[in-house]
């Protein structure tokens, strides 16, 4: 869909996230032919820069972190011509005259920050006071949106006091992913899968989002987060809302996001039982955990695995198990939707008993496979024996599903466009946060240490017991 000219400011735009993702993915929009004649691009932060040296900036930028995406020399040129620069100081008011002078009248205005959430309040507040903050402008946030309940509703309180909801874009990158997405399509665009998404057919679901990487110098954020902070309140919570929800009436923002809500306020408290938490060793060159986050003493997770259940009346006695972690087997995300045995086996004992389970694979290798029982060929009995309907969807939908955007490409257009169904909702994001609280809160209480797991492994053998006494095991992890 075309959009119209927009100014995008990216305040901290000399940061790791605008270098890593944010530039990048807007150049490869504007090779796309997605961005509109007129559309400005401004840097703000605090580092003296000019718009020539912004550009250099955003030229090694791409060069180191758009691989070998192919662009023409022209496609770069046009693109460097529409970024430009303004130091702005987030807690005094240098720049802030030069930025709103800067903005153009009557279009679509987004303000990225991708800056700590300490500074979204005072960015807020001078939007307000510097006349930028009216009906067209569209506010960008990212996680760590607070760090429990309170703080969150502080930031939201803080974002609430200028812009409306509906002017506010929380970015959950997992929503942008174009499998992640394509959960909604698989259930909601097929009538083979919806009549048996429930209790009385699935006995489990599984959600694993597992990563080779450790915590990547980032180990001052992530000693402070762990992994239910990092990704469990988060995006494995926004693939168990997508999973579990009920169909919404229209696929539109605030009708997929109330359904999703109520995913999330339907969660019981968890049994600390029905936790495991890990921490990876050393293996090798590979340091371990401790020595990556340089704190000796550190008891936060970089591995979990819980066993959840939702108090409706479509899942009620379904278990969902999820598990991430770093270093891990394999970089693998994927949910298994584990059906039932059949009432009945007309088969004798030989035969076995078996399971269909639907896999979707996000990353790597997405796609979908369904394991289906068939009779193992040959003259003997009837033996049954599982085989997968496997759909690679590079290989089903050929090379235009590797073109797909990348989740922020998808996302940044978004919030131009104006489409708010793959950000969360500030109640969403609180209700997240009244679920994982008493979780922390008891390990806190308890002085609770995760056990320590291979480099490469599957964490800790507690997680594979976590599954076992219920007579149910893991998928395995493998890319
Ligand atoms: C981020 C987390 O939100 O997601 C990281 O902070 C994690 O710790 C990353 O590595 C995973 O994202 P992806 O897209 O690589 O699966």
């Amino acid at each position: 869909i075309p959009v119209e000219a927009f100014d995008l400011v990216v305040f901290g735009g000399t940061g790791d996230l605008a270098r890593r993702k944010i530039l990048p993915a807007l150049f490869r929009r504007y090779c796309a032919g997605q961005m509109p004649e007129g559309a400005q691009i401004i840097g703000a932060a605090r580092s003296e820069m000019d718009d020539a040296q912004f550009r250099v900036f955003v030229t090694e930028a791409i060069a180191e972190f758009n691989g070998d995406f192919p662009y023409k020399d022209e496609d770069m040129q046009g693109f460097l011509s529409i970024l430009f620069y303004i130091t702005v100081d987030a807690l005094g008011d240098r720049g802030w005259t030069e930025l709103a002078a800067k903005m153009q009248a009557d279009r679509v205005r987004a303000f990225y920050f991708s800056v700590g959430p300490s500074l979204f309040g005072p960015l807020a507040e001078r939007l307000h006071t510097y006349g930028m903050a009216d009906m067209n402008t569209r506010i960008v946030v990212e996680k760590p949106f607070g760090r429990d309940l309170e703080t969150a509703k502080e930031l939201n309180r803080s974002l609430a006091d200028h812009f409306d909801e509906h002017q506010v874009y929380r970015i959950d990158h997992y929503l942008g992913k174009e499998t992640v997405q394509n959960l909604m399509a698989i259930r909601f665009g097929n009538m083979l899968f919806e009549p048996l998404w429930n209790s009385q057919y699935v006995d489990h679901i599984q959600i694993t989002v597992a990563e080779t990487v450790g915590v990547q110098g980032r180990g001052e954020y992530y000693d402070r987060a762990g992994a239910m902070r990092d990704m469990v309140q988060n995006h494995l919570m926004q693939l168990l809302c997508l999973i579990a929800m009920e169909p919404p009436s229209r696929f539109e923002p605030d009708a997929v996001r109330d359904e999703k809500l109520k995913v999330i306020r339907a969660l019981d408290p968890v049994d600390p039982g029905d936790i495991v938490r890990g921490q990876y060793r050393a293996e090798g060159e590979r340091q371990s955990y401790l020595e990556d986050v340089e704190n000796p003493q550190s008891t936060t997770e970089s591995f979990i695995a819980l066993k959840l259940h939702l108090s409706n009346w479509r899942w009620a006695g379904t278990p969902f198990y999820l598990r991430t972690g770093k270093r891990m087997r394999a970089r693998s995300s994927e949910i298994a939707v584990v059906f039932k045995e059949t009432p009945h086996s007309i088969f004798d004992e030989e035969a076995g008993r078996h399971r269909n389970i639907l896999t979707i694979r996000l990353q790597p290798n997405e796609g979908i496979d369904l394991d289906v029982t068939i009779k193992e060929p040959g003259p003997g009995g009837m033996r049954l024996v599982d085989v997968p309907l496997d759909m690679t969807f590079t290989e089903a939908l050929g090379p235009d599903a590797e073109q797909v955007p990348d989740a922020y490409e998808r996302l940044i257009m978004d919030v131009v466009r104006g489409n708010q169904t793959l950000f969360m909702r500030g109640d969403e994001v609180e209700a997240a946060w009244a679920w994982t609280d008493p979780i922390i809160a008891g390990w806190e209480e308890r002085g609770d240490k995760p056990l320590p797991y291979d480099t490469g492994s599957s964490g800790p053998v507690d997680a594979l017991a976590l599954m076992h006494r219920d007579g149910r095991r893991w998928r395995e992890v493998r890319s």
